[in-house]
């Protein structure tokens, strides 16, 4: 079982789907969090079904750059961020547009690298922390529409690998889970828009079926345990064999 006991971990994106299942799962397995999402009431739901006592919330839109400077100074040490704040996107090549790439790039990439080296640059990061980065299996496996959102989760991929060795003498370690298709309002609104192949070329990869939150969460907090310590700079994808 993983011990997360004492450590103080960060989850963006815990208002929902897999961050809030995250937040739930370090919290039974004793860790310290702090969680952030924008929506408050959902923030509050997740808030209080954590276990143990030493948890805060920050309800905030990590886009904007002010409030989340001073969120990062309000920080404790910490010894893991996990990045789930993300969002999907479904738009041909063909109707792209400035304004489309910079949604998608500013909180699936931007922000889980602006927020990193502000962390980095205050001093808010412990040695032998764990940071954790939420890609998708949809770099390796293309669907019609998502060259954004594949687009912003390669990138994550590279940049995570490239900060695993900055940071390597400080015992830091920076990894990316790869999910499959995950049961949550993100899938809900990908079913929404997929067509009836898109669907079935999904399940054909899946060979165990699309996956639940909690199947993300173990994986998360094994990176985050002691236990993952000689693990840096992969990406585990999981769901699907690649
Ligand atoms: N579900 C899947 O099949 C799947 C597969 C592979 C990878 N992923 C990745 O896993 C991560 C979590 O996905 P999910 O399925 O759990 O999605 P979700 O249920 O839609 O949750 C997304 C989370 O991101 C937060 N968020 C979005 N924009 C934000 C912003 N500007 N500022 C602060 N928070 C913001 C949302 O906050 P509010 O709700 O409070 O607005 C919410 O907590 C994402 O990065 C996603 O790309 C998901």
């Amino acid at each position: 079982m993983n011990n997360l006991k004492g450590k103080t971990i960060l989850v963006t994106g815990a208002s929902s789907g897999i961050g809030k299942e995250v937040a739930l799962v370090i919290s039974k397995f004793g860790g310290n969090l702090i969680i952030t999402g924008r929506n408050s009431e959902k923030l509050s739901q997740t808030f209080e079904q954590l276990n143990g006592e030493n948890h805060s919330l920050e309800v905030l839109d990590l886009l904007n750059r002010k409030e989340l400077e001073n969120f990062c100074d309000s920080l404790p040490y910490l010894d893991g961020v996990v990045h789930c704040a993300g969002i999907t996107s479904h738009k041909p090549a063909k109707f792209i547009k400035e304004r489309h790439i910079q949604e998608v790039m500013e909180i699936n990439f931007n922000i889980p690298v602006e927020l990193t080296s502000l962390l980095l640059r205050k001093n808010k990061i412990s040695k032998n922390a764990s940071l954790v980065f939420l890609s998708s299996i949809a770099t390796s496996f293309p669907y019609f529409g998502g060259s954004l959102y594949m687009a912003s989760k390669s990138a994550l991929i590279s940049y995570a690998k490239a900060l695993a060795l900055e940071l390597a003498s400080e015992g830091i370690r920076s990894n990316c889970i790869s999910p499959g298709f995950v049961k949550t309002p993100m899938y809900d609104q990908t079913m929404e828009v997929a067509s009836e192949q898109t669907l079935r070329n999904m399940e054909i990869i899946h060979p165990l079926g699309f996956g639940m939150p909690q199947d993300v969460a173990g994986p998360i907090c094994f990176l985050l345990s002691d236990q993952a310590r000689w693990i840096t700079g992969t990406n585990i994808p999981l769901g699907v064999i690649v």
